[in-house]
């Protein structure tokens, strides 16, 4: 079983994420132990923000790439962005400056966790309408949509997709947040599992945990399009 993370912030000094190539390659380890082989590297972007143009991740992704060769030669990193939704990012997309996930039309799109369920319905429309496909990433951290499923209902609806962060799915069942993050993949209302890795200690990948979760609990053919099919056809630009 090898899986694939689609969002991760791995690259090595350009956001939040990783701040050296030294911590870049101990989450290359950690994703290996958790048996990740694919990975696309999603730094943030935040629209007017100080964002590394598209050249300079990609000439970092090829440093990242050849030592993550070093530790598995089948271990495989693609590129994107995390987008910090404003109305300017279509324009930014279409000049370039913003990058889809490995140049697929699918786009990895994050709000306020106190953004109301209204503005993310609309926007994540106009992206579909632009023809772009959404991806909501970590659903389970907008305030809004707790505990009112049909408010995610109405988004992939819509045409959109939804991400839960690996994370969340690793907690006591008693606390019921962990209970409420299990349910909505139960519901099907996730389609994608990913780490949303930022360092090598607290936010790390946590991968291996949650597909035991998940296989334990749910249906064999649901597990399996959240762990490989799903983010395989993204891979692919082929619709889910
Ligand atoms: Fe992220």
């Amino acid at each position: 079983m090898k899986y694939i993370d689609i969002h991760t912030h791995i690259l090595p000094g350009v956001d939040d994420g990783s701040g050296s190539m030294e911590e870049t390659i101990m989450m290359l380890q950690a994703a290996q132990v958790q048996q990740i082989e694919t990975i696309v590297a999603t730094p943030h972007y935040i629209p007017g923000g100080s964002n590394l143009s598209v050249d300079a991740l990609r000439e970092r992704l090829e440093q990242v790439q050849a030592e993550a060769y070093k530790i598995n030669s089948n271990m495989k990193l693609f590129l994107g962005n995390e987008i910090y939704y404003s109305d300017s990012i279509i324009e930014d997309l279409k000049a370039g400056k913003v990058l889809t996930i490995a140049n697929s039309r699918y786009i990895l799109v994050e709000f306020s966790p106190k953004d109301p369920e209204q503005h993310i319905y609309q926007a994540m429309s106009r992206l579909v309408r632009a023809g772009y496909i959404p991806i909501l990433a970590h659903v389970e951290r907008y305030r809004c949509f707790y505990k009112k499923e049909y408010l995610i209902h109405d988004l992939i609806e819509a045409g959109c997709y939804i991400q839960m962060n690996s994370r969340s799915l690793v907690g006591n069942l008693l606390d019921s947040e962990t209970a409420y993050h299990r349910s909505l993949i139960k519901l099907g209302l996730v389609h994608l599992i990913a780490s949303d890795c930022h360092d090598e200690k607290v936010r790390i990948p946590y991968m291996k945990k949650a597909a035991q979760i998940m296989t334990r609990k749910y249906d064999e053919n649901l597990v399996n399009k959240i762990l490989f099919s799903n983010p395989l056809k993204i891979l692919g630009d082929k619709y889910i």
